[in-house]
């Protein structure tokens, strides 16, 4: 019984020690989305489309639906942001196929439709900031937040030509964009909520308008 105890004790301390960090090897780097600022968005799924979107799909979106909510018209979305004749009204699930992947890249790269609420924002903002280089791995590169990943630095050529706030700012368009499809009826359902809450209080008013109306007949 007294064993259990120190070890119970001892793989509490441990377990705290690793809590320490939240992102991998480091602590995130804060994370505010915005999914109201549609230049933002549309910036987010212009580097996702050129950049990551060969490896994961989006396939609990449809082209058309993200053209709507971020008010981007139709023909100018297709002509520039769908590569492969895909119609607007499909699922965005056009990706490596997990046998070229693992052949390839040794791992299949997730779907991200919903990574922003599996992994959260600030994880995602601060792996996507964090590569370094290290010769140990396949493509020389490691990463401080998702240790020996299988995903090469795809934007390392951005990253060496931009300075780093502006780097930053595309990483925050790009996880912004992320929050933004891994729940898409989010402002939708925050605009609904003011007006119930508004009609909730006009409702309430009137019902006790009413009811001192019952009140002065019954005296
Ligand atoms: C060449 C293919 C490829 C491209 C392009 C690519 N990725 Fe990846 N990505 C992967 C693979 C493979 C993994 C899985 C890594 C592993 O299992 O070690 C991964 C993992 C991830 C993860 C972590 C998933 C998790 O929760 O475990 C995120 C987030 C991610 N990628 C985002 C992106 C973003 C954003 C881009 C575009 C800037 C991008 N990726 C471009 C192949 C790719």
């Amino acid at each position: 019984m007294k064993l259990l105890f120190i070890i119970l004790f001892f793989s509490s301390l441990s377990f705290s020690a690793e809590g320490n960090f939240n992102c991998g090897t480091i602590e995130c780097d804060s994370f505010s989305a915005d999914t109201t600022d549609l230049a933002s968005l549309q910036s987010g799924l212009t580097t996702y489309m050129n950049n990551c979107y060969g490896c994961h799909s989006l396939k609990y979106s449809r082209y058309n639906r993200v053209a709507k909510d971020l008010e981007i018209p139709i023909e100018i979305y297709q002509e520039n942001l769908i590569f492969d004749g895909s119609k607007p009204g499909e699922l965005m699930n056009i990706s490596l196929n997990e046998k070229d992947a693992v052949e390839w890249i040794g791992a299949k790269p997730p779907d991200l439709t919903l990574e922003a609420r599996i992994r959260k924002p600030e994880w995602i903002y601060t792996y996507l900031r964090t590569y370094y280089p290290d010769a140990s791995r396949p493509y020389g590169v490691n990463n401080k937040v998702y240790q020996n990943v299988s995903m090469p630095n795809v934007l390392e050529d951005l990253q060496l030509n931009l300075s780093a706030a502006e780097f930053d700012k595309v990483i925050y368009d790009l996880t912004n964009f992320l929050v933004y499809v891994a729940d898409p009826s989010a402002n939708e359902r925050k605009r609904i909520g003011v007006y119930v809450l508004l009609f909730l209080l006009l409702f309430t008013s009137f019902a006790y308008l009413t009811y001192r109306e019952f009140k002065k007949e019954l005296k």
